[in-house]
C-alpha cells in the first residue's frame, strides 16, 4: 500500500541492515581518526550560497546545476551544503584556528545535497565522512590523509580499493598550461559539447571531468603534468614515494569537479565497479583559506561517499544476545528486571511478551537472530534458576540469577 506521501526523487530512507552498515562505517572511521589525532567538527547544513559558489567555482556542475539554492525570508541567499570542505574552511577562519591550532586535522560526517540526476550511487541527499588537514605544505600531509583513507576502507573490510592520483600543479603551472589547453579545445571545437565550448574560456580544465567527452579525446589533449614547475614536480614525486605501499596509479588526466584544488587530486574506486565510480575523493587546496580572507594556509582532505562505500560492505546484522521468553503475564515485571540487569552488563537484550504464546515468542527470538533465549516462568522464579537455550546449537542448560558471564561473547 502506498500512503499519501512518498520521498522526493533522489531522496530516500535508510533502513534495517543498511543503517547498521552506515553506523559501522562511521564507527571504524572514528576509530581511525582517533589514531591519527583528528578532531571532530560539526558544521551546519545551511550556509550562505556564496560560500559554495566562490569555493567550488561558478562554472562547475555543482554550482551551475546542482545546488539547492533559495532566498531565506530575510532575503539572504542560502544553500543546502553540497559538500563539507567550504564550511570547514569557513569555520577554520571564523574561529581563529589559524592562530590557536594552525596545524589541525578535522573530520565531519553528515548529509550533503546535490540536485543531480539520480542513478546508481547518485542521490540528491547523500552522506559523506570527510577530513580536512590544515597547515602543512609538505607532501607528508597528503600521505597522512591518503593512508587514513586506506585504513578506513581496510577496517571496514573493503580491500580491493585503488587510488587514482594526479597533480594539477600550482597557479604558476596553470599560467603556462591553460593557454595550451585552450588552443586544443579551439582546434576540437566541433567535437566538444556545448558546456565545454561555453566554459573553455573561463575554465577549460572542466573539459577533463565532463561526462560527455570521450576518453580518447581527453587522452589526446595536452596533460597538465607536462608543464609542472620544479616545486610541484618534487612535491608529487615525494608523495608518490611515501604512498608506494598502497595500490596507487598516476592518472595524468584526472581532474576533479571542484575548482579549489591545487597540486594533489585523487579518487578511490573499487576494482569491482571501475574507476568511473569514485567511492571517495579529495585533494589539496592551498589557496582556499586565503581566498576566504584567512592567512595563506595549505590544506588537504578527502570525503568518503557513504552510500557508494556501504555497497561494498558485508551485511552487518545485529544479534540479540539474550531474548527473554515470558511464560505467564504475571512474570513480566520480573522479566523487565532481568532485562535491566543483562543490559547493565552490556548485553543486547529484548523481550516481547505481547507476541503471545511461548511458540510465538520463540519465533520472534529466531527472527531477531538471538544467540540465547532465557525462559522465565513460575518454575524459574521459584527455583531461582533459568532455563536457557543456545539457538545456534539447540543446547539447553540452566543458570542461576546473576550468572551472566555465560552470555558474553
Ligand atoms: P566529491 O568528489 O564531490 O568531493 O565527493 C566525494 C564523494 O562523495 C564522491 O567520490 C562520491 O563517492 C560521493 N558523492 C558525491 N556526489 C554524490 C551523490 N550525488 N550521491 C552519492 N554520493 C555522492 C567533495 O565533496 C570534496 N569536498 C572532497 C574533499 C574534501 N576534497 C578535499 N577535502
Amino acid at each position: 500500500m502506498r500512503g499519501r506521501f512518498t520521498t522526493l526523487r533522489g531522496f530516500r530512507d535508510i533502513l534495517g541492515e543498511d543503517v547498521l552498515k552506515f553506523y559501522y562505517l562511521e564507527e571504524v572511521a572514528r576509530k581511525v581518526f582517533e589514531l591519527y589525532n583528528c578532531f571532530e567538527i560539526r558544521i551546519p547544513v545551511l550556509e550562505r550560497a556564496d560560500l559554495f559558489i566562490k569555493s567550488i567555482g561558478e562554472s562547475t556542475d555543482i554550482v551551475e546545476k546542482e545546488m539547492y539554492l533559495f532566498e531565506d525570508k530575510d532575503g539572504e541567499r542560502v544553500a543546502l551544503r553540497p559538500e563539507g570542505t567550504a564550511s570547514v574552511v569557513r569555520a577554520y577562519i571564523e574561529h581563529g584556528m589559524y592562530v590557536s591550532t594552525p596545524k589541525v586535522k578535522l573530520f565531519y560526517t553528515g548529509p550533503m545535497f546535490r540536485r543531480e540526476r539520480p542513478q546508481r550511487g547518485r542521490f540528491r541527499q547523500f552522506y559523506q565522512i570527510g577530513v580536512e588537514y590544515f597547515g602543512v605544505w609538505e607532501p607528508f600531509a597528503d600521505a597522512e590523509v591518503i593512508s587514513m583513507l586506506f585504513d578506513i576502507y581496510r577496517s571496514a573490510g573493503i580491500n580491493d580499493v585503488r587510488l587514482r592520483i594526479n597533480t594539477l600543479g600550482c597557479e604558476r603551472c596553470r599560467v603556462n598550461y591553460t593557454p595550451r589547453l585552450m588552443v586544443f579545445l579551439e582546434e576540437h571545437y566541433h567535437e566538444i559539447c556545448e558546456d565545454c565550448r561555453r566554459r573553455k574560456e573561463v575554465n577549460p580544465l572542466r573539459f577533463f571531468d565532463c561526462k560527455k567527452e570521450s576518453d580518447e579525446l581527453k587522452a589526446s589533449a595536452p596533460s597538465i603534468n607536462d608543464g609542472l614547475c620544479d616545486d610541484c614536480r618534487t612535491h608529487f614525486s615525494s608523495l608518490m614515494e611515501y604512498i608506494k605501499i598502497y595500490p596507487v596509479e598516476h592518472d595524468p588526466y584526472l581532474v576533479r569537479g571542484l575548482d579549489y584544488y591545487t597540486r594533489t587530486v585523487f579518487e578511490l574506486y573499487s576494482e569491482r565497479t571501475g574507476r568511473d565510480f569514485a567511492l571517495s575523493a579529495g585533494g589539496r587546496y592551498d589557496k582556499l583559506v586565503e581566498s576566504f580572507g584567512g592567512p595563506p594556509t595549505p590544506a588537504v582532505g578527502f570525503a568518503i561517499g557513504c552510500e557508494r562505500t556501504v555497497e561494498f560492505m558485508k551485511a552487518e546484522s545485529r544479534r540479540v544476545d539474550v531474548f527473554i521468553i515470558v511464560v505467564g503475564e504475571e512474570y513480566i515485571g520480573t522479566a523487565i528486571e532481568v532485562a535491566r540487569q543483562l543490559r547493565s552488563e552490556g548485553l543486547i537484550c529484548d523481550l516481547e511478551p505481547s507476541a503471545g504464546s511461548v511458540k510465538a515468542q520463540m519465533r520472534r527470538a529466531d527472527k531477531l537472530n538471538s544467540r540465547y533465549v532465557l525462559f522465565l516462568g513460575e518454575e524459574e522464579v521459584r527455583k531461582g534458576k533459568f532455563k536457557i537455550k543456545e539457538m545456534d546449537t539447540g543446547r539447553e542448560f540452566t543458570v542461576g540469577w546473576g550468572e551472566t558471564s555465560i552470555f558474553k561473547k
